[in-house]
């Protein structure tokens, strides 16, 4: 899917939050150097003393120009959790994920985005198709990429610390927010992960020792699809509102730009 690249500068986006902040460290353990963006500096000198910051906010396009620059991987864990607007989710886990990769101006830096496990789910209340959505624009930009769906944060037992990762979002459990921190940077770092998608839980047993078999034994997405290898069938790209259909061919034309 793409050339092996040497991996340095980590652009971390939603370090502040509660897996960013644990991204931040387990980037800093595998030696890479990472730069938290951060909308509001002096909360990020709190959560993150020591750590490089750039001040950015995922819906103003201008501020984010700077933040990408020189980036050799983007960590994405951004989320709009906290925020109470009816349409967050679209404006920040879907259009933070567009305005960086439009902001990228042709650079190709390995991407790690993290949604959620019930992402191509719409028998569960509450969820809402913007995280799949945000996975599609990332799989059309042609960048290399790991899509990582966790299930419910820190919902596993202190013995739960076995990763499964599974394929085809029909699966559920927890996982520890520190794991899925580590299986972020690790899929930066691991060829095998490349252009994978998956749902991560964890059950009892011991932590992985070997990342590349655990990445290797799954099925990559295909080619030129805007969806997982074995997403279901139930949000047609088709039907989608030609707003969105649109973000997407935007996101494809960036693919021939820059080096
Ligand atoms: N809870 C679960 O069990 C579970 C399971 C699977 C997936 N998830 C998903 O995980 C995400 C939450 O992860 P988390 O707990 O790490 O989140 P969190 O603690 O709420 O942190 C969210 C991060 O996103 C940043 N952010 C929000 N809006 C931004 C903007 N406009 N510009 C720049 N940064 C922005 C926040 O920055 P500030 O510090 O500036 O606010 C913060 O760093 C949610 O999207 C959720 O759907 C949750």
């Amino acid at each position: 899917m793409s050339q092996k690249q040497m991996i340095t500068d980590v652009l971390m986006v939603g370090a502040t939050g509660s897996i960013g902040r644990l991204a931040v460290k387990a980037a800093q353990r595998h030696g890479l150097r990472p730069r938290a963006l951060v909308r509001d500096a002096q909360r990020g000198e709190e959560l993150l003393p020591g750590v490089e910051l750039v001040q950015g906010d995922l819906e103003d396009p201008a501020t984010l120009l700077s933040a990408v620059g020189g980036a050799d991987a983007i960590l994405l864990t951004h989320g709009s959790g906290s925020d109470t607007r009816r349409d967050a989710r679209a404006h920040v886990d879907y259009g933070g994920v567009l305005n960086i990769l439009q902001a990228l101006d042709g650079a190709k830096p390995r991407v790690a985005l993290m949604t959620s496990i019930y992402a191509t789910r719409s028998d569960i209340p509450g969820a809402t198709p913007w995280k799949r959505r945000s996975e599609r624009l990332l799989r059309a930009s042609g960048l290399p990429y790991t899509i990582v769906r966790p299930g419910w944060f820190d919902l596993a037992g202190a013995t739960q610390r076995r990763l499964v990762l599974e394929q085809g979002g029909t699966g559920d459990g927890g996982v520890a927010r520190d794991q899925i921190a580590e299986t972020l940077v690790r899929s930066l770092l691991t060829d095998t992960a490349l252009g994978k998608t998956f749902e991560l839980i964890a059950t009892e047993g011991e932590e992985p020792s070997d990342w590349a078999d655990l990445f290797g034994a799954l099925k990559a997405d295909e080619s030129g699809s805007v969806d997982g290898v074995l997403d279901p069938f139930n949000l047609p790209v088709e039907s989608e509102p030609p707003a969105l259909r649109a973000d997407l061919d935007a996101v494809r034309s960036l693919r021939g730009a820059g080096g």
